[in-house]
């Protein structure tokens, strides 16, 4: 054996102290952004079904949600809301006093250091589902555009820290700062979700959401799967129309266009590690299949180690408390 050649990695792992000193990566609890569903209406904490764990509520008990993830050292959320009533146009996206709007000004006024991320899109309040303005069956970009900007402006006049657009028509960000500048919010920045793919992984979501589109699908205006350049296309002009954060979405099939990206522009990266994600560890861990908290810390890690500097996620408040535990 004394004249064989080779290299001893194993030195660094001997012990965990070791091993510990030489991780390049590190989950840290201001990495995570925790999505939550706003729901209209009193009282109510329904859990999604297809999301254990996952629940909807309503503006008066969103105090004690927000204790809860206060406690547990999140520091920032991403709101959904779920409306009363949808249109045509989704005007309760707009609406001054739209459930997504409420839920900001509550926020901002109980816990004015929590910064609150508002999606900015249609299809929660559309009536088919869609994310923009439908004609013919068909989804329309540029009158989308605008209705998109007054959704943006309503939820900056509420307290907004960031918004974050997930429509996916072309000019979003430009169109929305445009609008945002023009209506005095130079200094709210925009995460784009500006590299999102048509995918099967936001099906829970849609429960969640309730944001079904009632026909068709939305691979007119969300990427292909298979492609790899057009996500640094939309990134491109994601950046040249002003973005401050690209988010890409969904995370685990995608880690590639993570590092892709990481590697090209010089702007935040998030990941949304998305609900059919989720899901399908919530799933095999209930059955005893896998270990969850492994699961979810190596599966989060490996989105950092990708090139993730912030994650999506609605295993937030698990991985907060466990990184509070170790
Ligand atoms: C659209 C939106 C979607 C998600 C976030 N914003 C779904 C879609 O495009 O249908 C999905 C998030 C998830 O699956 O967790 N406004």
């Amino acid at each position: 054996m004394n004249d064989i050649q080779f290299s001893r990695h194993r030195r660094l792992r001997k012990n965990a102290s070791m091993r510990e000193l030489v991780r390049e990566n590190h989950l840290r609890q201001d990495d995570l952004v925790y999505p939550m569903f706003i729901l209209e209406g009193e009282n109510k904490r329904n859990e999604v079904s297809s999301m254990p764990g996952v629940f909807q509520v309503t503006l008066d008990l969103l105090g004690k949600e927000m204790d809860e993830i206060i406690a547990l050292g999140i520091k920032s959320v991403l709101l959904f809301g779920i409306p009363h009533e949808k249109d045509e146009c989704g005007t309760e996206a707009f609406h001054d006093h739209g459930i997504v709007q409420k839920a900001t000004r509550y926020i901002k006024e109980n816990h004015p250091d929590v910064i609150v991320i508002a999606d900015t899109c249609l299809c929660e309040y559309t009536s088919h589902g869609h994310c923009g303005v439908v004609e013919n069956g068909r989804v329309l970009n540029d009158e989308s555009l605008e209705l998109l900007v007054k959704t943006a402006v309503s939820q900056a006049a509420a307290g907004a820290d960031i918004i974050a657009p997930s429509n996916m028509m072309d000019g979003f960000v430009a169109a929305i700062r445009a609008g945002l500048d023009e209506a005095g919010y130079k200094e709210i920045p925009i995460m784009s979700y500006g590299i999102k793919y048509s995918s099967a992984f936001y099906g829970p979501f849609r429960e969640a959401a309730d944001s079904t589109p009632q026909f068709g699908d939305r691979k007119t205006y969300q990427m292909d799967p298979a492609n790899r350049l057009e996500a640094l296309r939309e990134a491109e002009s994601d950046v040249q129309e002003g973005a401050d954060f690209l988010i890409v979405k969904p995370g685990l099939p995608y880690l590639d266009i993570v590092r892709d990206v990481k590697n090209s522009f010089n702007l935040p990266v998030v990941i949304y590690n998305v609900s059919g994600e989720y899901s399908m560890v919530k799933a095999a861990s209930q059955n005893g299949w896998i270990d969850e908290r492994s699961i979810v810390m190596e599966m989060l890690t490996g989105m950092k180690r990708a090139g993730a500097d912030l994650i999506i996620t609605y295993h937030a408040k698990d991985a907060a408390r466990w990184l509070s535990e170790k």
